[in-house]
């Protein structure tokens, strides 16, 4: 039996993570999650029953909690995904980044080099510490290049500054330590379960609802978005066969400006839910001043994880876009307990801590 740890569970990310590992393998997975406002267990109720899936509501910074964990479910690895992730947040409010995403890290490195110390010989060199990152660490790229896994970090926002702090933490215990890591840099993700601060999931909110749609700038920053479940694939791939000590960059050849995704969400939203009026969503596009700092362009070289490991995506923009207008058309009772606050009593209501 395989027990792994995932941290951030709850989040967009690595509930889709968990969704696939439990429907695809015979793991026992561990959602190790303290359910910031970004942690929804409604993502997860697709497990929630199943006897491979546990939670315990901790926080990364929670070192007795973690050592206990740790000491309770004998985990054969950790892939560690709990971080604050919005940029804009992150401009308004850095501390909570700094908290968890650098201190929480270190506080999680620690508890789990002093169990992976105490493993005898082959579990210690099986077990698997997996860092999951964002390629927001490289900083911003001009109209051409792409960020590889020797690009120079050059972060620019607290989000991005606090998780190229965390990588280095990482990258630093397995060099000082011998914990063994392998660390990923991801693009921007999209699909079901996304909260609605971010680009896309607000834009079809914010279009259903019938508001504005806010678009920074001029709208001509670039983004290589990545389907949720591709990424999740990408993870479970380098967790099982990445080479210790390495990193991966991975993205979905996927890049868009803002207008022009705002633009595609606004076609499928036409033909799937058209207005009653009879005008396109198109019509509700603002233009509002830019973020600080904004970073121009985002764009990945994913081949070393392809030619490595035989990972590529399996959607392109246009059939995974579609999936999630489509989910969030079906799924109208997530945004809204989600928009109301209600999620949260549901999670205390449902689930309290089982740990
Ligand atoms: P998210 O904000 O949706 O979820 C984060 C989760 O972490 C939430 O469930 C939250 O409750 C939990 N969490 C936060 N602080 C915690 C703490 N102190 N202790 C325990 N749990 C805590 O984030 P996401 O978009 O799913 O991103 C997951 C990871 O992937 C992050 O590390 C992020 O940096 C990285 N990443 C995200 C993207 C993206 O496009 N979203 C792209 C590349 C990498
Ligand atoms: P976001 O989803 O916040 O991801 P990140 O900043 O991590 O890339 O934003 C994606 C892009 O969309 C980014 O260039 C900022 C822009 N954006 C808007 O134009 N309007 C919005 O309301 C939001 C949330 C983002």
């Amino acid at each position: 039996m395989t027990t792994l740890f995932v941290t951030g569970g709850a989040g967009f990310i690595g509930s889709a993570l968990i969704r696939l590992i439990v429907a695809e393998s015979d793991w026992h997975i561990v959602n190790i999650d303290c359910l910031t406002y970004a942690g929804n267990l409604e993502s997860l109720a697709a497990v929630s029953d199943d006897a491979r899936y546990h939670f315990s509501r901790t926080d990364i910074g929670d070192r007795a909690a973690l050592d206990a964990l740790f000491a309770y479910y004998h985990p054969a690895g950790v892939i560690h995904l709990a971080a604050e992730s919005h940029v804009d947040r992150s401009i308004h409010g850095p501390g909570d980044f700094i908290r968890t995403n650098v201190t929480g890290t270190y506080t999680l490195l620690e508890a789990t080099r002093a169990y992976w110390s105490s493993l005898a010989d082959g579990a210690r060199s099986a077990f698997r510490f997996h860092h999951v990152s964002t390629d927001e660490v490289f900083g911003s790229l001009g109209d051409t290049g792409l960020f590889t896994e020797t690009t120079a970090y050059q972060p620019n926002s607290p989000y991005s500054a606090s998780k190229a702090a965390s990588d280095h933490l990482v990258r630093a215990w397995h060099h000082t330590y011998g914990l063994p890591v392998v660390t990923t840099n991801c693009s921007n993700n999209y699909g079901p379960c996304h909260f609605p601060e971010k680009l896309i999931p607000l834009m079809i909110h914010n279009a259903l609802a019938g508001k504005a749609l806010p678009i920074y700038g001029k709208g001509d920053n670039v983004r290589d978005w990545l389907y949720v479940d591709d990424h999740a694939r990408a993870l479970r791939t380098v967790f099982e066969r990445g080479s210790v000590g390495e990193t991966y960059c991975v993205g979905g050849h996927n890049e868009k400006t803002n207008l022009e995704v705002v633009d595609l969400l606004c076609a499928l939203l036409d033909e799937l839910r058209p207005r009653t009026d009879g005008q396109s969503y198109a019509t509700q596009k603002t233009y509002v001043a830019d973020r600080p700092g904004h970073d121009k362009r985002y764009a990945i070289d994913a081949s070393k994880i392809q030619r490595e490991l035989g990972w590529v995506p399996r959607e392109s923009f246009e059939t995974g876009l579609r999936k999630t207008v489509q989910w969030y058309l079906d799924n109208p009772d997530w945004v809204a307990h989600v928009v109301s606050g209600t999620y949260q009593q549901w999670t205390e209501k449902n689930y309290g801590d089982r740990a």
